[in-house]
């Protein structure tokens, strides 16, 4: 027979209704109370280079499914039953209800094992959490979008949005910097986002091998081939830490204001959900108070870039 005394009473959370709104993340105790989790079905694997695969998953519970939502730059906390969790940003468009894709860079113990799995495995997700990109408030401006590397997975979901509300940007550009040739992502939708979408797309890698016939250089040497109106432009920048200091600096020079350049912090993380304290800095929490935040707010936390 059970001990009463040592049960601990289940909370009753009202998954439909958490789910069904965006949380707000102001409101801490909010999240802290839930805990939400998906089972998914890995539905497709696409390997896009050496070191990076794209997983796209399928939340099996179609009414679970249908009540998912998420905002551009929000993240995931994914789990492979037996290996762990790992935060990823959420890599494809937030109008898209029946699949979510995860663009994974194979970097240790979690993202190795995924590395092995076929489709049709099960996975979790716990999330979305986090704080997103400012989309309706950078409407009506000039857009760049600036990604260093694996840094344009996170870029992806706004990207969607944008094509998604075209006529409500003005300018928009892609701005792509990578190591090698070989490091290049998603190359197979260049087409799309410039023809179609109308993002002008500038890419430029460090060390040109191969065919390469773009340019070679850092990022910051895009900025030569645009014209930038400071006054009327947003913009989002995401990559390593050394590359988005060196990138806001640039654009700080070019008369762009802090509070309208927005980047994505990577810290390691564990709950996702402001209990853990694993990501802080200071006494920001990364995973509640960002990932997203505009430069002025980095530039002023101690420690963060
Ligand atoms: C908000 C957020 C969004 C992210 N989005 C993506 C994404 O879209 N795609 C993707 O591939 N990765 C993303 N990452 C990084 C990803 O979470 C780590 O690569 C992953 O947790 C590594 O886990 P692991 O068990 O494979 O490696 P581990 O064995 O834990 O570590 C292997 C190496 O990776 C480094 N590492 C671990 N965690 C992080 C981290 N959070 N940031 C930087 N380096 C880390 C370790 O220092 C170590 O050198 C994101 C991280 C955060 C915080
Ligand atoms: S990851 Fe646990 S508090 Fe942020």
């Amino acid at each position: 027979m059970l001990d009463k005394r040592f049960v601990i009473p289940l909370q009753e959370i009202n998954r439909e209704a958490f789910a069904s709104s965006i949380p707000d993340f102001n409101h801490r105790s909010e999240i802290m109370k839930t805990d939400m989790g998906y089972k998914c079905t890995i539905t497709n694997i696409v390997r896009l280079t050496e070191q990076e695969k794209l997983f796209q998953l399928r939340i099996i519970d179609n009414r679970e499914r249908d009540i998912f939502k998420f905002k551009p730059g929000q993240f995931l906390m994914l789990e492979l039953p037996g290996y762990g969790e790992v935060p990823i940003s959420i890599s494809s468009s937030n109008s898209n209800h029946e699949f979510i894709e995860l663009c994974i860079r194979k970097a240790g113990h979690v993202t190795s094992a995924l590395f092995t799995v076929d489709e049709g495995s099960h996975v979790a997700i716990r999330g979305p959490f986090g704080s997103s990109f400012p989309m309706d408030e950078m409407a009506g401006h000039n857009v760049l979008l600036i990604a260093g590397g694996l840094g344009v997975a996170p870029l992806r979901a706004p990207l969607f949005w944008i094509n998604e509300h075209r006529d409500r940007f003005l300018n928009v550009h892609l701005l792509y910097g990578v190591k090698e040739p070989s490091q290049l992502l998603f190359t197979y939708q260049f087409d799309e986002w410039e023809l179609i979408n109308h993002i002008t797309l500038h890419a430029i890698v460090e060390h040109p091998t191969g065919e390469w016939q773009g340019k070679s250089g850092i990022i910051t040497e895009l900025f030569d081939d645009i014209s930038i109106d400071p006054e009327n432009t947003y913009a989002v920048v995401c990559g390593p830490p050394v590359m988005f200091k060196c990138v806001c600096n640039y654009l700080d020079k070019l008369g762009i204001p802090m509070n309208r350049m927005f980047v994505s912090l990577e810290r390691r993380m564990h709950c996702g959900m402001g209990k853990c304290c694993r990501c802080m800095v200071g006494s920001t929490f990364t995973c509640v108070d960002g990932p997203v935040f505009n430069y002025w707010s980095v530039m002023n936390l101690k420690e963060a870039i």
